[in-house]
């Protein structure tokens, strides 16, 4: 019984046998490496060109349940620039942007004032002074299949056209 071959520092030497093994899982920790390179390169391709890019507010969007507008509300929403009136168990979407230059219009005990020029708009949105060129927008409302309301600022509607809620 002999013991085993050992170098001069002391460690044990391997045999051929031992080392293939190891050759063919380094081979294929390098391939898996490879492959998960050019996958994580072609993913990341993808990634950069699909535009991340946005162009303002959405024109279509969700407003809530129509209990959150209870009778005679008058609520603007600022950032959609649009004013949602219900008057009894009707619905509507007036626009708050100034048909003078743009600013956004306040609900008032009149209608709406604009703080810019001094416009002012009946209940409605129609003139009632100021430079403002015309009447405020109204928009489409519609009810989605799970009971919420809709705005879409692309579907421009009469005045005095509510949705029955
Ligand atoms: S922007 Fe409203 S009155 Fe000028």
């Amino acid at each position: 019984m002999g013991a085993a071959p050992r170098t001069i520092e002391g460690r044990e030497h391997r045999s051929g046998e031992e080392q293939i093994p190891r050759r063919r899982f380094l081979a294929w920790l390098s391939g898996v490496g490879l492959v998960g390179s050019a996958l994580a390169g072609v993913f990341s391709t993808f990634v950069f060109m699909k535009p991340r890019a946005t162009y303002g507010q959405p024109n279509r969007f969700r407003i809530g349940r129509p209990e959150e507008f209870p009778p005679g509300a008058r609520i603007a929403i600022d950032p959609k620039r649009v004013c949602i009136v219900r008057e009894g168990n009707k619905v509507a979407a007036i626009s708050t942007t100034c048909t003078h230059l743009g600013c956004i219009v306040a609900p008032s005990s009149t209608g709406f004032q604009c703080p810019c020029h001094g416009s002012q708009f009946d209940v409605d949105g129609n003139v009632t002074g100021g430079p403002a060129p015309k009447s405020l927008s109204w928009f489409q409302v519609t009810l989605t299949p799970n009971g919420e309301l809709e705005v879409d600022k692309d579907n421009e509607i009469q005045t005095g056209t509510y949705l029955s809620v």
